[in-house]
């Protein structure tokens, strides 16, 4: 007799679009355990999480949910049944309060009005399960950093009974810190004996959390098994089918003139007083938890949120500047890759084709008329550099994967004449593979001369790729560290030191 109660089992599910996206899985959940589900950008996985949610349908196969016959005609139904996802694009209403968000479907009222003060009371103890217990529940989701929202996304899936928990890329924009909140909340719902599906690129999360392992390779299953069977490496060989060289070289980067020099950059306490300069041919990292002001610091850098005082120069040699929109970041050859693809970056009914030529007129226009064939030439040098996986450059960004969605982003931006590219996570939700390729990517631009500025939440990605890491805490620079003198809990260290410096302790911040 088995250990764990099995709570849902599927067999022979497969889904086909214009192409089969899945095929023939047979998979079963249990109680109490965790599932790690991995594979490469558009592999499957969030398909896969939305036929168990209740989003799509699947075209074969079948399932079961607790010994019945299941198969949910919307994510409603899934919900009343117990089965929630937090997925990996976030669903917020930016509108309404965090509050509001957390209990949308559940506010609590009488006679028709909302009790605001037990809906203040009702949030306040689920934030704090993720560890934001610290902001206001009355405030507009919209003014949340998006790291803070995809907490918020969390905070919201842990409320009420579930059977089934499918967490897709919950990570992807969290620091080590918010990180080991989640993983708190996974052990006390493991122990309660819900069953749950953990979806990242991160393999060092997986094996830490999951019991076992399912990997994904172009829709079908390469493996199902105990995951500490497996090191990181062989799960790499299996997500990609071959051996992938761990190391990255950044010994050929040569250092020259600064291009870009940020002084006394202030904004309210959101970024306080920072300087910092970057050079042609480096890459400086910018690291610090959640909030911590990293967005907003590219953000002013970009002139897409105004400063209070300060000033920027760039170019080479340098000229002190005032930029007073993105529009005349560009023309002073700035670029901004951002982290939300969602909010700001991608449009996503439009093409591949659109959407990476969006702003590049100049390059495909002549005489002012959209050259199509030009448009089309300029996807395909990318989809095929960067691997972005579409059956062609014609098709809409909605209906990618999302890394693959962050694909097209990113290349957008690589189309541009810059000199200095400001990187917000440029990594999110993508798979070891194209990892890889950007780091890659990222080495190109600096031996063409540009400068380059990275934030990423992965500070072992960081540690990887980056000549310098400037850490922020509580909006101010705390410290710059170099490759010769870096450990990780030095960085972490200055991470959290901002911190306990204003109140002792990290909880009450
Ligand atoms: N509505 C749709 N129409 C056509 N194709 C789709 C649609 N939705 C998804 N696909 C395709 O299905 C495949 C699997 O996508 P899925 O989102 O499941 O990948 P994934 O493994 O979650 O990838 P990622 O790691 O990038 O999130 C992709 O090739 C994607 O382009
Ligand atoms: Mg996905």
């Amino acid at each position: 007799m088995a250990d764990y109660q099995e709570i849902l089992s599927m067999s022979g599910v497969g889904k086909t679009y214009s192409e089969p996206v899945l095929t023939n899985i047979n998979l079963t959940l249990y109680s109490g355990k965790v599932l790690a589900l991995t594979g490469e950008n558009g592999a499957g996985k969030s398909t896969l999480s939305k036929i168990i949610g209740g989003l799509i349908a699947p075209t074969t196969g079948s399932m079961t949910y607790l010994g019945q016959p299941y198969a949910p005609a919307s994510r409603k139904e899934a919900e009343k049944l117990g089965i929630r996802m937090v997925m990996q694009e976030l669903n917020l209403l930016p509108t309404l309060t965090i509050a509001e968000n957390l209990f949308l479907d559940r506010l609590p009222n009488r006679g028709g009005w909302i009790n605001r003060k037990r809906l203040r009371e009702m949030a306040i103890p689920v934030m704090a399960t993720v560890g934001l217990q610290a902001l206001d529940p009355d405030m507009l989701v919209g003014e949340l950093g998006i790291g803070h929202q995809q907490m918020i996304e969390i905070a919201r899936n842990l409320i009420g009974d579930s059977r089934i928990l499918i967490l897709d890329e919950p990570t992807a924009m969290l620091t080590s810190r918010e990180v080991e909140l989640l993983f708190a909340q996974i052990q006390q719902f493991k122990q309660r004996g819900v069953s749950l599906i953990y979806i990242s690129h991160r393999l060092d999360e997986l094996a830490q959390v999951a019991d076992e392992i399912m990997v994904l390779r172009d829709g079908n299953m390469v493996c199902t098994d105990d995951i500490r069977r497996y090191s990181s490496e062989q799960l790499v060989s299996l997500m990609v089918g071959r051996d992938l060289d761990s190391r990255f070289d950044v010994s050929a980067r040569r250092q020259g003139n600064p291009i870009l020099k940020v002084e006394h950059f202030t904004r309210g306490d959101v970024l306080q007083d920072i300087s910092l300069t970057l050079h042609r041919g480096e890459v400086l990292g910018i690291s610090g938890l959640v909030g911590a002001g990293r967005t907003e610091l590219m953000r002013a850098i970009f002139a897409a949120d105004r400063i209070d005082s300060g000033q920027l120069w760039v170019g080479d040699p340098l000229k002190a500047v005032t930029l007073r929109s993105p529009a005349e970041a560009i023309a002073h050859r700035i670029a901004l890759v951002t982290e939300d693809r969602k909010g700001e970056g991608l449009l996503l009914p439009l093409s591949v084709a659109a959407n990476t030529s969006l702003g590049n007129s100049d390059k495909i226009s002549r005489l002012s008329w959209l050259d199509a064939g030009r448009e089309q030439r300029l996807a395909q040098k990318y989809i095929s550099r960067l691997g972005i996986r579409t059956s062609g450059a014609q098709l809409a960004v909605d209906s990618l994967s999302g890394g693959n969605q962050q694909k097209v982003l990113i290349s957008r931006w690589l189309e541009r004449s810059c000199d200095v590219i400001l990187f917000d996570e440029p990594t999110r939700g993508i798979d070891v593979g194209a990892k890889r390729d950007i780091y890659l990517l990222l080495n190109e631009l600096t031996q063409s001369g540009k400068g380059v500025i990275v934030v990423s939440s992965d500070l072992r990605e960081l540690m990887l790729i980056c000549d310098r890491i400037a850490v922020l805490s509580a909006g101010k620079l705390v410290e710059t560290f170099t490759r010769d003198g870096w450990t990780q809990d030095a960085i972490l260290a200055a991470a959290f030191s901002g911190y306990q410096h204003a109140t002792g302790s990290l909880h009450n911040e």
